[in-house]
């Protein structure tokens, strides 16, 4: 788990799946094991609460989307923001950061739109950090859909059950070599032990 370049470059470490798999507390544990081996870690997530990233949030929370194209342009502004002023300085300086979504994200959702998939990955990896590692958290679209019910917070216009299938199935097709699905409907702390296995194996 030591950072293996000469200038000790953090981890770049992305929960993703649909809503209600438990992304942000898996990435709360994992945080905390890392501080507790002496590492530094940044946690945030995409979109992010600025300019950009706040436009695609409010229209989904009002339940109607943006036009795919403005979603689109929306979202890559956001991440390139978030690349050029977080993530990068934070992995250069040794951090390791780990990411509540990313461009697989974009992959699966705007790609659940009808957008090429592979148009879609091209052009987020003109600009942004490959991932080290990249967690796909998956569970059945029927149960993210109870959890999100239970959570009773409402739903935005992404959360329905046909479109999350779709997304679903996107994030099935998707072979990185740093992807790694993780079967997220067991305890919590069976997810995290899988979790922390494949930080130990493969960083
Ligand atoms: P979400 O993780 O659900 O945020 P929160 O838990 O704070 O409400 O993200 C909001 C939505 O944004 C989510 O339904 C997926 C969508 N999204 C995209 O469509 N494309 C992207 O590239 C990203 C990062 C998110």
């Amino acid at each position: 788990m030591e950072p293996d370049s000469p200038h000790l470059r953090g981890c770049l470490v992305v929960f993703e799946g649909i809503d209600g798999t438990g992304k942000s507390t898996q990435i709360k544990l994992l945080a905390d094991y890392l501080r507790s081996q002496g590492k530094e870690v940044i946690t945030d997530y995409e979109p992010t609460r600025g300019e950009w990233g706040m436009k695609v949030r409010n229209a989904a929370l009002s339940g109607e989307r943006l036009g795919i194209e403005e979603e689109i342009n929306c979202l890559l502004q956001d991440r390139r923001e978030h690349v050029r002023e977080l993530i990068e300085p934070a992995l250069e300086r040794g951090a390791w950061v780990l990411l509540d979504r990313y461009y697989l994200s974009m992959m699966a959702y705007q790609g659940a739109t009808g957008v090429n998939v592979e148009d879609i990955r091209e052009m987020n990896e003109e600009f942004a950090t490959i991932p080290d590692v990249a967690f796909w958290l998956d569970i059945p679209v029927e149960l993210a859909m109870e959890r999100m019910n239970a959570r009773g917070n409402g739903k935005d216009a992404f959360e329905n059950e046909s479109f999350l299938q779709a997304c679903s199935d996107i994030y099935s097709s998707m072979e990185m070599p740093w992807l790694f699905r993780i079967e997220a409907d067991g305890t919590i702390d069976e997810v995290h032990a899988k979790v922390r296995d494949i930080i130990h194996s493969e960083l």
